[in-house]
């Protein structure tokens, strides 16, 4: 296509479509002077209206980047309130056994939304989609979190240490880290082995935890996007991070964790509602008592069926 019809064609869509809350044009499409007069075309009401005027690129090392204004306001009370009465005390995965643990390192409060559960969320999932460029079925259902005075995540990767949280999916390869609230000190999201921690400039306000690496600063609304894989799919070290303590005032997020391969349960017979095993082993394991030993691989949890759900008598058939 000659150069001058890609210019053309924004124009040619405005002429059939002058109600542009209706089109799906994306807005820096939409912004082109013409006789002295701006078209501002409203951000697009479709799902994916991403606005990638808004993003800034934090750091090559590990890949991050910020989305100012990625949700509204009305998204991340909604997002709270489906939570609200819903959060248990949040567990990491242990290193060897990938099982669900309790730890000091983590002390917040947590869910696990449904994928799609409604009109609201289904949005935001196809936006982080269009906006990381990552299939919406390569995702885990949204976390949502919320941290109390003095609760705060250690430093870890959202890269797996063990087997059986690979096998469904492989590794997380990106996070989305969405803030719903304000917090008025403390907080913040740190990566301590960001090479441009030392480079940053910092503002006062921000805590003494926040100034051991690169901070982002949690404002409602606002998204983080950063890959824990480098491009060649090994795990990257500089993607470690941390949430500070919580100083003053409350700290909501959501997370969506992406993987290299889909996440969801629908690709495997047993989420199918069939009950059977998906490895010829299963009887055997069960019998060794693998089902209560790794049950994160033989049962599942929650959020992804494990492979010997029969033999583990956790369906019936
Ligand atoms: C898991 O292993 C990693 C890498 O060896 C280590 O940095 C981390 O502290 C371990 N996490 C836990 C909860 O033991
Ligand atoms: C993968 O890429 C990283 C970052 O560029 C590099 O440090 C590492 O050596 C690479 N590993 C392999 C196996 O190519
Ligand atoms: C069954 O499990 C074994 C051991 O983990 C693995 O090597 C094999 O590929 C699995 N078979 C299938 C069909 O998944």
């Amino acid at each position: 296509m000659e150069l001058k019809y890609l210019f053309v064609f924004p124009f040619l869509v405005l002429a059939f479509f002058p109600d542009s809350s209706r089109s799906a044009i994306p807005r820096w499409l939409g912004e082109r002077k013409t006789r002295g007069s701006v078209i501002r075309m409203k951000r697009s009401g479709s799902s994916a209206g991403v606005d990638p005027t808004r993003v800034t690129q934090l750091s090559w090392r590990p890949r991050a980047f910020l989305y100012k204004g990625f949700l509204s306001d009305e998204e991340c009370d909604h997002l709270m309130n489906l939570a609200r009465d819903k959060l248990e005390k949040s567990m990491v995965a242990d290193n060897e056994s990938g099982k669900s643990i309790e730890s000091e390192v983590r002390t917040s409060s947590g869910m696990f939304l449904g994928k799609a559960q409604d009109q609201v969320v289904a949005d935001i999932e196809a936006r982080i989609a269009a906006w990381t460029f990552l299939p919406a079925e390569n995702g885990e259902s949204i976390q949502i979190l919320h941290y109390e005075h003095g609760q705060k995540y250690e430093p870890h990767y959202d890269y797996f240490h063990d087997k059986a949280n690979q096998e469904l999916g492989g590794h997380r390869v990106a996070t989305v880290l969405m803030y719903l609230s304000n917090v008025e000190r403390g907080g913040e999201t740190v990566f301590p082995h960001a090479e441009g921690k030392l480079s940053q400039t910092k503002s006062d306000d921000i805590s003494d935890c926040a100034k051991n690496g690169y901070t982002v600063k949690p404002m409602k609304g606002d998204a983080l996007l950063f890959f824990s894989l480098h491009l060649n799919a090994t795990t990257d070290t500089s993607s470690l991070h941390g949430s500070c303590p919580v100083i003053e005032g409350e700290k909501w997020s959501a997370t969506k964790w992406i993987h290299v391969r889909s996440f969801d349960k629908t690709t495997r017979s047993s989420a199918a509602g069939e009950c059977k095993d998906e490895n010829v082993s299963c009887p055997v394991w069960a019998r060794a008592g693998e089902c209560q030993k790794n049950s994160l691989y033989m049962v599942g949890s929650e959020d992804a069926y494990g492979f010997c759900r029969k033999s583990c008598k956790v369906c019936s058939s």
